[in-house]
This record gives structure tokens, sequence and C-alpha cells, in this order.
């Protein structure tokens, strides 16, 4: 069994670099830091941005309730069962009232995905596989950023 929420022994996406893990090489943290370049663009669409799940082990995102001003920028840590919690955080959110962008793999035959993200958020494909902050090949995998509007 990978350890990715694919769930499948030979995931198209991280089976083949098993030992690069899906940010791309393993030269860096298992915590892909978001590329500058995608941060500003969605800066520029949609202003600053609050980070729920930052570089900070003291801050416990899943526990708080997130801002309602500002829009909530999204990038899970990738783990197995990871992505399921923070889709269903951020759907609790975006029916708090919360505008939230979550990227993540396109894992979309999962429960979660169906439960959580396609009846409620606008999903865009990334072109081409992100380079993660930190690391130095591209992702194993492709990306999909989920735009939940708050205010629907
Ligand atoms: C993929 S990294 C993204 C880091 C940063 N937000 C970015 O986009 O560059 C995921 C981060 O989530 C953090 N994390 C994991 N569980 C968390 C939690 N319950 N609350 C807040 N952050 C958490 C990890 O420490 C990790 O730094």
């Amino acid at each position: 069994m990978s350890d990715c929420d694919c769930g499948l022994k030979t995931c198209m996406f991280c089976a083949p670099r098993a030992n690069s893990g899906y940010y791309g090489s393993s030269d860096g943290s298992p915590h892909g830091g978001t590329p500058d370049w995608l941060l500003d663009e969605l800066r520029e669409e949609w202003g600053e941005l609050f980070d729920p799940c930052p570089n900070d082990p003291n801050f416990d995102g899943l526990e708080m309730e997130w801002p309602l001003d500002v829009v909530c920028y999204v990038n899970p840590p990738y783990t197995r069962g990871h992505i399921q919690k923070w889709a269903e955080k951020c759907h609790l959110e975006y029916e708090r009232g919360a505008t939230i962008i979550l990227l993540i793999p396109p894992y979309t035959c999962t429960a979660y995905f169906h439960d959580h993200i396609l009846p409620f958020a606008e999903v865009r494909f990334l072109r081409g596989r992100l380079r993660f902050k930190g690391y130095s090949a591209k992702a194993a995998n492709p990306s999909i950023i989920c735009i939940y509007r708050g205010d629907d």
C-alpha cells in the first residue's frame, strides 16, 4: 500500500517515484512549500491569504475557526489520510462562510473528493507539475486548486 491518499499499490503518480516523495526529490522536508510564483498569482487574484497550515509545529489549523474576511490558502500535508482531513475542514469552514483555496493532487476518485470538494468547489487544473519549495525536482503528481467561495 502506498502511503499517499491514492490508496493504491501501483499509483500512477507516486509509485514510479516511490523513493522521491510526492513533492519531488527527497532532498527537502516532507512538507512541500508552495512555489513563490504560485503564491504571487493567487495573491494577485485574491489579495492577502491566511495560511491555516504554515510551517509552524505550534499552530493547529484544524482546531481553529478560519477567518471569513480574508481568503484562506491551504496546501496540506500529502501523506496518507491528511488530505482527507483538510478537505473535510475546508468543507466545514466553507459552510461557515469562508473562502478557501485548496491545493492538492487530483485524486478525483476518492470519497473525500466527491463528499467534500466536487459539489462545493470550482476545480482548476494546473498546467505542468509544480516544483515545490525546498525540492530540486518537480512533483510526482499534477496539482489542482479547489476554490470554495464562501459568499456563494
Ligand atoms: C505542504 S506544507 C505547506 C506549507 C506552507 N503552508 C506552504 O504552502 O508553503 C503543509 C504544512 O502543514 C503543516 N501542518 C500539518 N498539520 C497541521 C495542523 N494540524 N495545523 C497546522 N499546520 C499543520 C505541516 O507542518 C506543513 O508545514
